[in-house]
């Protein structure tokens, strides 16, 4: 009977050499591995022999399974490349047939903007630092001059977590403290950095105001900034990103976290300041909240206000984008319709 094991094995073997397709060696596999097959067979025929052969017998078996079944596979390979290489030989493959059209992505509006924004901030030697948007109250209010219960921080209802010291920014400006704190070593190093980045506020969602909104907040600090140089700065900036000649004004403002404040304008780059819908017929389009640092945010940050001094700003992309674009509605932007953001 034990010869029956090497019958097969040598059969199998020399009818495994004869398959040269793979229709022909899955009948090869069904017959000799298969569920009904000749392997399967031989182990059924164990519980008819005397009991001190059966271990022995079955594990001939086990082995002939192994080695048909290694057998198999090499030939199974074999033949895939044979296929393969026959096909690239008799030209079935046509190489010249042109490729289906590969279905790209685009760049959601506001990842453009802020790429823009980068591109000219990085231009005019400002780094990006990347805050958090999981922020402690502490930093994105105390520390910017908003103590608890200060009236301004009704300005920005703000989503807490449970625990009431963490919340979601509601701008990107305590990242100005982490800047600080990170970057300048003690207030012994000056620093120019841009943070881009989502803020989060509870609000009533509208036609133009989200729960969510990306901002780009700016901060240089160094021994000799002063406001002229805030201006400067955001006039290059209005004419790298609307237009060589765009006009920029400064109007008196208020921010805790800045002293003193104002708000930037810049000539509405629809209408070349003519009055059109779009600036409410001003002629002057909104485009940030600027300042100098306030001396206790300067001091929050490790410097000493009395040798340093800095210049801040915060501008809102999507604000930007809806202007350029003729966008009406903020809701498009966080709404994942790819209608909208396929038109980018
Ligand atoms: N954080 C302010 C806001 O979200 C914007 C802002 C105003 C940022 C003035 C600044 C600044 O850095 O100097 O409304």
């Amino acid at each position: 009977m034990s010869d029956a094991i090497e019958d097969i094995r040598e059969e199998a073997l020399s009818a495994l050499e004869q398959r040269t397709d793979s229709d022909s060696l899955s009948d090869w596999h069904s017959q000799y591995l298969g569920r009904r097959g000749a392997v399967g067979r031989l182990f059924g025929t164990i519980g008819g022999l005397p009991p001190e052969e059966r271990a022995a017998f079955g594990q001939r078996v086990n082995a002939l399974q192994k080695d048909l079944g290694a057998a198999f596979e090499e030939r199974e390979a074999l033949i895939q490349s044979q296929l393969l290489a026959r096909d690239l030989e008799e030209g079935e493959i046509d190489i010249s047939l042109p490729a289906y059209p590969r279905r790209r992505g685009g760049l959601h509006p506001s990842t453009r903007t802020h790429r823009e924004f980068q591109t000219i901030w990085a231009d005019m030697g400002f780094q990006v630092y990347q805050s958090r948007d999981v922020e402690e109250d502490k930093f994105n209010f105390t520390l910017l001059n908003l103590p608890p219960h200060h009236p301004a921080r009704d300005m920005q209802d703000t989503f807490y977590t449970t625990d009431p010291r963490v919340l979601l920014r509601t701008h990107t400006s305590p990242g100005q403290i982490r800047a600080m704190r990170e970057l300048g070593a003690g207030g012994t190093k000056p620093i120019r950095v841009i943070l881009p980045g989502m803020c989060y506020r509870q609000e009533q969602v509208t036609a133009r105001s989200e729960i969510q909104f990306t901002q780009v907040e700016g901060l240089a600090i160094g021994r000799n900034i002063r406001m002229s140089d805030l201006k400067g700065t955001i006039a290059e900036f209005a004419k790298r990103m609307y237009n060589p000649k765009a006009k920029v004004r400064y109007r008196a403002s208020y921010f805790p976290f800045t002293e003193p404040s104002m708000e930037v304008d810049v000539e509405c780059f629809l209408c070349d300041g003519e009055g059109c819908r779009v600036c409410k017929y001003t002629g002057w389009l909104e485009i940030a909240g600027s300042g100098m640092v306030h001396p206790d945010v300067l001091r929050n940050g490790g410097y000493d206000p009395s040798v340093w001094s800095g210049f801040a700003f915060g501008m809102g992309p999507e604000r930007i984008t809806m202007l350029k674009h003729g966008i009406q509605d903020i809701r498009y932007f966080w709404g994942n319709d790819l209608r909208f953001l396929q038109q980018f």
